[in-house]
């Protein structure tokens, strides 16, 4: 097992950020993994728990980590099986997401089309239930394999195992959390399986893609040209993380009570907002940032993208500690405007 020593993570985080890792091990199969977990000189097993790195698309990075990092390498993509009514797919942990999509396409299997151009790796598609333009990653989600750090096991969980939630799984939860059973920090996922039926239909109804719709004038469109218009989509108004450090959306978008929201637009009566089923009510967290007059600042090197003011970016050298510190001045003001606290989506460490 080969153990690299103090190594910079700047081009691992789609942030950015510098830190560095004190020891790195890749992984680049379940019986390397294995092997790690069995080796007694560098085995995350006893002591403090390893930090499992995917893409590193959705964190932020406030100090060198001390732990050891397991980078995941999984490759491999590959049809499991095709039944009358549909496809099951399957990836490695390691394979960018983005290239998976654009695979499953080629190969004639429709369904992840509308989560084109997501930043980061398919191991890490599950831990926060990825989702854009009206499909979340629970609604084509399979089965996951997944083993052990602690035990060595290796186990598969289905859908229900995941306790996917908006942004959220059992894989952002704490062992002894308050949501109970989470696999946070405890499980490392080798591989993931998609469900794609052959019953295939578009996932349309979403402003940008019905504008898309009108101006093409295609009034059916296929799965690839929802793919191409998804991805002209994000290209317009979602920053580059090769170009510009982010990491996606930063803060979820708040759910809040259908009385909390008639309160809030009593006083602002422009903001937007979407009615979910049970009755709350979804507010658009950047529409509400931007009110408050983020776009453009910025704390020192960490920025509020100017098209979207959701997305913070790394104007160049900035550490996690900027970040944060814009992060906690923009809750500060939606909370005294808004009577809103916004929660972080990527996970700070
Ligand atoms: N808006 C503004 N000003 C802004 C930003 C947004 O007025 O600066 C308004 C928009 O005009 C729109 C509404 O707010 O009316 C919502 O904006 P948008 O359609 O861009 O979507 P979002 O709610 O900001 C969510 C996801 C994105 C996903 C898009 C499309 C979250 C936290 N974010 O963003 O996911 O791509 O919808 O489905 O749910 C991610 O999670 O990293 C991510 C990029």
């Amino acid at each position: 097992m080969v153990v690299e020593n103090n190594v910079a993570l700047q081009p691992y985080n789609t942030f950015g950020i510098v830190a560095r890792a004190q020891r790195l091990v890749r992984v680049r199969s379940t019986d390397d993994l294995l092997a790690l977990l069995a080796d007694q000189e560098v085995s995350p097993g006893s002591g403090t728990p390893a930090f499992v790195l995917g893409g590193g698309s959705n964190l932020v990075i406030t100090g060198d980590i001390k732990q050891l990092v397991i980078k995941v390498e999984i490759n491999g993509r590959r049809l499991v099986e095709e039944t009358a009514k549909g496809w099951v797919v399957e990836a490695g942990a390691g394979e960018d997401w983005h290239d998976f999509v654009r695979w499953t396409l080629e190969q004639g299997y429709p369904g992840l089309e509308n989560l084109a151009l997501i930043p980061g790796t398919v191991g890490a598609s599950p831990v926060q239930n990825i989702g854009a333009y009206g499909v979340e990653l629970q609604d084509r989600f399979s089965a996951l394999d997944a083993v052990d750090l602690q035990t060595g096991q290796s186990f598969t969980l289905n859908a229900a195992q995941c306790g996917f939630g908006y942004r959220d799984s059992v894989f952002k939860h704490a062992p002894a959390g308050e949501k109970g059973l989470g696999l946070a920090g405890r499980a490392l996922i080798t591989h993931v399986r998609f469900w794609l039926p052959k019953s295939w239909k578009a996932v349309l109804g979403y402003a940008d893609l019905d504008r898309r719709m009108a101006d093409s004038g295609i009034s059916s469109p296929n799965a690839q040209q929802i793919f191409d218009w998804v991805c002209a989509i994000r290209r317009a108004k979602l920053p580059d993380p090769a170009v510009l450090g982010n990491a996606g959306s930063f803060f979820k978008n708040p759910v809040v009570t259908a009385e909390q929201c008639r309160d809030i637009i009593g006083r602002d009566p422009e903001i937007v907002h979407y009615p979910l089923p049970d009755g709350s009510i979804k507010l658009a967290a950047g529409w509400m940032i931007d009110a408050c007059g983020w776009k453009g600042k910025h704390v020192g090197q960490a920025g509020v993208y100017e098209k979207q003011a959701l997305v913070l970016v790394n104007r160049g050298g900035a550490i996690g500690s900027e970040v944060m510190l814009l992060a906690g001045a923009i809750q500060e003001s939606v909370y005294g405007r808004f009577g809103i606290r916004l929660e972080p989506e990527p996970l700070v460490v």
